[in-house]
């Protein structure tokens, strides 16, 4: 399928600024080339455009939201248009709070086709944040709860009445920080998560098994990579590291495997902070990781 990248360069959902750059860095570390060396058709259809980051406090629980909400009505739109056009998206985050406007776009054109989604949240979080118990009113650590509509209307309807997905069409990989209050929610909404320590006892392989299983040719993968997912030895560039994430072998698995199923339909790369990157090292590494998105394997079968 051809690709269209989509840059989103806001940073309005985040608690550091810079985030706004990572559409930048992500071209510049090469991201169409590598695509197009993968035989893949790219556009690059150019970076939306939004509101600045005003820098205030939280109001209510939140900060930024009507910022964060003129920045997911534009990527919903700009998502569901090259959706409909019979392309692949890759949103170039960017903050998390992207993945509100991707997602309700990658949901509303799955129920249009009759598709089932699967989406995968790679990260080190679960982003399941409420106004009521966030620790810090960044919308960032609230987008999966907004998707399943838990969250001010103005994001939970973004895309009309119903939430944009249920919890179970999540499976969260990666995952080790949870704050005290999400985690009671991530229980109530019964997400699957694979938390590190999961990994550490399972395995990546048996791991991602389960994340995919259930999956079918009708089904539409939408991959949420947080660049935070990775360990910060490999991926300093990020505002909210937390150590203990998967390693290089196993953040490369975790493509390959997605990669094998030839089901993904969008993808999102968030939380790239070049500001906080030491020369470009974590966008490249985002690239290659891509790669292996795309295809390329890094053993010797392809
Ligand atoms: N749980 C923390 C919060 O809500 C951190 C969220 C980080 N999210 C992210 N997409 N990096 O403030
Ligand atoms: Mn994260
Ligand atoms: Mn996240
Ligand atoms: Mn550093």
């Amino acid at each position: 399928r051809p690709v269209s990248l989509i840059g989103v360069p806001t940073d309005v959902g985040a608690g550091h600024r810079g985030a706004r750059l990572g559409p930048e860095a992500l071209r510049i570390a090469g991201l169409p080339e590598a695509l197009v060396a993968r035989g893949v058709e790219v556009r690059d259809v150019g970076n939306l455009q939004g509101p600045r980051n005003p820098w205030s406090g939280p109001v209510h629980g939140y900060r930024h939201l009507d910022e964060v909400v003129a920045w997911n009505r534009a990527l919903m739109e700009a998502t569901y248009a090259e959706l409909a056009d019979g392309r692949l998206p890759i949103m170039l985050g960017g903050d998390h709070c992207l993945g509100i406007g991707s997602i309700t776009a990658v949901a509303r054109w799955c129920r249009e086709q009759g598709k089932q989604l699967r989406v995968l949240w790679l990260d080190a979080h679960s982003d399941f944040n409420t106004s009521e118990v966030t620790p810090s009113g960044n919308i960032h650590g609230m987008p999966v709860a907004c998707l399943c509509g838990l969250g001010p209307d103005a994001l939970t309807r973004l895309g009309g009445n119903a939430p944009a997905i249920s919890p179970q069409q999540v499976r969260q990989i990666g995952i080790r920080s949870v704050d005290a209050e999400e985690k009671r929610l991530i229980k109530q909404h019964h997400v699957d998560v694979y938390d590190m320590r999961y990994i550490d006892e399972t395995g990546m392989k048996r791991t991602l098994q389960q994340a995919l299983a259930g999956i079918d040719a009708n089904t539409h993968l939408h991959v949420s990579f947080d660049v935070d997912f990775l360990d910060p030895s490999i991926a300093p560039g990020v505002g909210t590291t937390v150590p203990g994430g998967p390693n290089y072998r196993e953040a490369q698995l975790v493509m390959e495997m997605i990669a094998d199923t030839g089901l993904m339909g969008s993808l999102d790369i968030v939380e790239l902070n070049p500001l906080l990157d030491h020369h470009n090292k974590t966008a490249e590494l985002a690239v290659d990781l891509v790669e292996s998105l795309f295809g390329k394997s890094t053993l010797m079968r392809g």
